[in-house]
């Protein structure tokens, strides 16, 4: 069977995908996306596609690529696959959950961290030669300690989140579609609330959510209105949940503490006036960058892609039904 690696991987998912029996593998070894019409051209005979979350793999991709059994994600998140459109022609389609929730909550407390307490101002101040030393009034931030962490989804990252802020003596509240088991709530002592409520009362709103018809702008200008004026905003799951432009208008403004983000609407480009903001930390996408967990995103990949390709149920089927049908 034919397979497409769209992009450079860490070397794990190629070892398993090397020591499957069966395989023809042809891989882009080039740390860069191909544009549509060349991954069409280089995958427009595999039976399985091993792709990353840069690659839009949409019906037109899907119809020049017919033979496709198996289209595997290399990230939790898959809006960059038109999945209903796999389904509809019977191809699975797979992603990584789990391996990367700690990672990725620690760049979201990285973020957090970093704009409550203004690192990157003062990073920028030290690198520009332009700090002249202590000062009783010199890049005064946000108190963490104490205050109120609102997550918006609670998935096994919102609660991987949630856990570290136990450290922090926080009060943690959240919204998800489901409210998470007694024993769970106990554990991480967090309390589950109405969006508006979130909104109102957390000091620092955190973003954990998938990116869905449903969720996209789900911080509108009308939201970022009701946080607290001295409120934090962190966004490390998809760019599109929050309005940009509205989050920009309210920075300038200083209409709210800041914003910690990772992630945007428009990768990689930013929204205009985004970039000369000193109260925004920005990060290159980099949640689950780590070597260890990048390692395990890529054999899990490549293992939920030869499962497919064996007619086995992956570890992580997206669309499952394609199993059933
Ligand atoms: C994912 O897996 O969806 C992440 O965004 C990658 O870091």
């Amino acid at each position: 069977m034919k397979v497409f690696i769209s992009r450079a991987i860490p070397p794990a998912g190629l070892q398993v995908l090397e020591e499957a029996t069966g395989l023809e593998i042809d891989y882009n070894q080039r740390d860069e996306g191909l544009s549509k019409a060349g991954l069409i051209g280089r995958a427009s005979r595999a039976e399985g596609l091993l792709c990353l979350l840069t690659d839009k793999i949409d019906a037109e991709v899907l119809a020049g690529c017919p033979n496709l059994k198996v289209v595997s994600n290399m990230a939790v998140g898959y809006n960059n696959i038109e999945v209903a459109e796999a389904t509809r022609r019977g191809i699975l389609v797979t992603n990584t959950p789990g391996v990367l929730s700690e990672s990725t909550a620690d760049l979201t407390w990285a973020l957090l961290l970093a704009v409550a307490r203004r690192l990157g101002e003062g990073e920028r101040m030290v690198r520009a030669g332009e700090w002249h030393g202590w000062g009783p009034l010199q890049l005064l931030g946000g108190e963490v300690n104490g205050k109120t962490l609102g997550l918006i989804g609670m998935g096994r990252i919102g609660q991987a989140v949630a856990r570290r802020a136990a450290g922090f003596n926080m009060k943690v509240i959240y919204f998800n579609r489901s409210k998470l088991d007694q024993a769970l709530e106990t554990e991480l002592k967090a309390t589950r609330v109405g969006l508006d409520e979130l909104i109102a009362e957390s000091d620092f709103v955190s973003l954990h959510a998938p990116y869905t018809q449903e969720t996209h702008h789900l911080i509108d200008g009308e939201m970022l209105a009701r946080m607290r004026p001295e409120a934090y905003l962190i966004n490390t799951s998809r760019g599109p949940l929050v309005d940009e432009a509205a989050l920009v208008a309210v920075l300038k403004n200083n209409r709210i503490g800041g914003a910690g983000l990772d992630v945007y609407e428009q990768e990689p480009l930013l929204y205009p006036g985004l970039r000369e903001l000193d109260n925004v930390v920005l990060a290159p996408h980099l949640g689950s960058a780590t070597h260890q967990t990048r390692g395990e995103m890529s054999r899990l990949a490549a293992t939920n892609l030869v499962m497919g390709l064996r007619g086995e149920r992956p570890l992580h089927p997206v669309n499952p039904e394609v199993l059933e049908g």
